[in-house]
């Protein structure tokens, strides 16, 4: 008998994962799970864990990277309204991790509430933007997150707030399995000014960044007082191709993808790129996109 037994009708078997993902590359999960309540949720969670079973959570697939072997084990995807839902009260906005960031910082500034405009232009989830302190160059989510409910492996749903949460760059120190929602702390200001900052960093991506195309956002983090896009380009790699991937002209850290492009043309450039680059440069590139 299927350790999720009763839960038939939120599952999909051997479900392809390629329409959930940016780059629409990979194979499936063995179980693709939506569940639609907390209580649901927390089952099927404690039954991945008594059972060993791989879990993992999807969000939009911005940042991702399905293996053309596909997942083994099971994937959440937290789409449910349940998991959707925000509300703003005074300053404060508490979004549940499935819901749209993009969505969201265009209803703050509306609201003339600052705090997410560096976040424009970030086609993510809540869960997925906090638990990879999404950002740019003009600040991340981290700074404004005030505290977030996460459930751990065993089902358990706690809440962690700064100063125990500490956002680094691309990084956050929360190990449990599940973000189910974050409270994000904004400032009044004249929505005017917040609308011109939001054009501001379009039109900046727009200019630097290939936004039109399959691709995954940037491909590895920036190392430390360096850019990853423009060690990539003075290593002359811009243009190079494996099979349907090739590195970004506009931007070299980013990889865009052609008709019939493989998820391991993406890894064997990928690879190309961190030996080139390691080999010109003797600095290691460090994935900012997640691979599974
Ligand atoms: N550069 C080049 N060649 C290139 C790309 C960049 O010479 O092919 C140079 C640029 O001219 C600039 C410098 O490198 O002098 C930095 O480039 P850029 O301003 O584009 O910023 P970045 O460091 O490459 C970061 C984030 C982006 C974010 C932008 C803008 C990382 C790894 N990248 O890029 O984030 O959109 O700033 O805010 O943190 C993402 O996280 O997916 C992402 C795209």
């Amino acid at each position: 008998m299927s350790i999720f037994s009763g839960f038939e009708n939120i599952i999909s078997e051997n479900c392809p994962l390629r329409d959930y993902t940016w780059y629409g590359l990979g194979g499936s999960a063995d179980y693709l799970i939506r569940p639609q309540t907390t209580e649901q949720l927390q089952e099927i969670v404690k039954r991945c864990h008594e059972n060993e079973m791989p879990l993992r959570v999807l969000g939009f697939g911005s940042n991702l990277l399905i293996s053309d072997e596909g997942v083994r084990g099971a994937v959440l995807r937290l789409e449910n309204e349940t998991f959707c839902n925000s509300a703003f009260q005074q300053n404060t906005l508490t979004a549940g991790a499935g819901a749209n960031l993009n969505k969201l910082v265009l209803e703050s500034v509306r609201k003339g509430l600052g705090g997410l405009e560096a976040c424009t232009g970030i086609p993510g989830s809540v869960g997925g933007a906090v638990r990879m302190n999404a950002g740019g160059r003009f600040g991340d989510i981290g700074s404004v997150v005030r505290s977030v409910t996460v459930m751990d492996r065993a089902g358990h749903i706690f809440e962690k707030a700064k100063p125990e949460l500490v956002f680094d760059y691309r990084t956050v120190n929360i190990t449990a399995k599940v973000i189910l929602q974050a409270v994000i702390e904004l400032t009044e200001s004249d929505p005017e000014v917040l609308l011109q900052q939001v054009k501001e960093v379009w039109i900046y991506k727009k200019n630097s960044q290939p936004l039109d195309t399959h691709n995954a956002g940037c491909i590895f983090k920036n190392p430390r007082g360096l850019s990853a896009g423009a060690l990539i380009d003075r290593a002359g790699l811009k243009g190079t191709q494996v099979g349907g991937a090739v590195v970004s002209e506009k931007h070299a850290n980013f990889i865009l993808t052609e008709k019939g492009c493989k998820s391991s043309d993406v890894r064997q450039l990928i690879d190309l790129i961190r030996t080139k680059v390691h080999k010109q440069f003797d600095v290691d590139l460090q994935l900012e996109i997640e691979l599974w």
